[in-house]
């Protein structure tokens, strides 16, 4: 007898052989329920903490604590079986030292079951991801557009489009390449400066508004299923859920109110119902 064995997760060395063939397919998942439809479809979920924002109605991502992208990533686990699973670092859970980053992001492997971390930041972060990967933790780095640090940059600015940018930009790809991260997302990029990176280093560039340059894409779940208010001009909406869900929310609160749902399909009888039986010999004549 032959016994079937389960498809094994991905990991992040899956992900990073997967440089420069067929482009890497993400997107971000917050909770059990959603990350079961997305599972199958993708090679990385990433627990950003842009649930802040989408979910928990914060203006930027820098108040997310530690404890809620703990609690998410836990969904997240419980609810998929294929994808690899990326939990972000929030905001002063990393930049301080590399030890506090290890000790936060090992209890981000240890309390979620995750397989990776992510944090943002070029350069200045090289000696933290080296020190994250070589003592097991696998960290997906992220560059160029970086909302963690708005309150530096004054607001969410497209990098690379000017090409007194690019050198800098070049220098981060660079060095968290050479520190060990298995991939990384360009953000909010000018696409020659994105085919540049994806070129020059030897890790997947995970684009978002970085254009099809890059060896993977990912978007924000809610954003590509028309959930949000507002989207940047980079996202395509996929479908018009936030729409779907209004008509839906509406035609049940019209049926409420004349009474016209629950019907009697959605009604529990009693077992011994006399009113039905009488009902049906009337009907059928016995
Ligand atoms: O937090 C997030 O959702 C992210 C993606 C935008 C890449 O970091």
């Amino acid at each position: 007898m032959s016994v079937q064995k389960p498809a094994r997760r991905l990991t992040a060395p899956d992900i990073a052989k997967r440089k420069g063939g067929e482009p890497i397919v993400s997107l971000t998942a917050y909770h059990a329920h959603t990350a079961g439809f997305l599972d199958a479809h993708v090679d990385f979920l990433l627990v950003g903490d842009s649930l802040g924002m989408v979910m928990h109605g914060y203006e930027t991502t820098v108040p997310v604590p530690l404890e809620l992208m703990i609690m998410h990533g836990q969904a997240v686990v419980r609810g998929s079986s294929h994808a690899l699973i990326v939990v972000d670092m929030p905001f002063g859970s990393y930049e301080e030292s590399p030890e506090i980053a290890f000790r936060n992001a090992a209890r981000i492997l240890k309390e979620t079951g995750c397989g990776a971390v992510k944090l943002e930041g070029g350069k200045r972060m090289g000696e933290t991801i080296r020190y994250l990967t070589e003592r097991g933790i696998p960290v997906m780095a992220h560059i160029g557009l970086t909302p963690q640090a708005v309150n530096v940059t004054g607001g969410f600015k497209t990098q690379g489009r000017e090409r007194a940018q690019w050198e800098a930009i070049e220098e981060d790809a660079a060095a968290i390449a050479d520190a060990g991260a298995f991939a990384v997302v360009l953000e909010g990029m000018a696409e020659l400066l994105a085919a540049r990176i994806t070129k020059q280093i030897n890790i997947p560039t995970i684009g978002i508004g970085a254009s099809a340059e890059c060896d993977g894409q990912i978007l924000v779940l809610e954003d590509m299923l028309g959930l949000s208010p507002r989207v940047p001009k980079f996202v395509k909406e996929f479908a018009q859920i936030g729409s779907a869900i209004e008509d839906a929310v509406k035609a049940y609160a019209d049926e409420v109110k004349t009474r016209k749902f629950p019907a009697e399909e959605h009604t529990y009888g009693m077992r011994d119902d006399a009113s039905k039986a009488t009902k049906k010999t009337k009907m059928t004549g016995s």
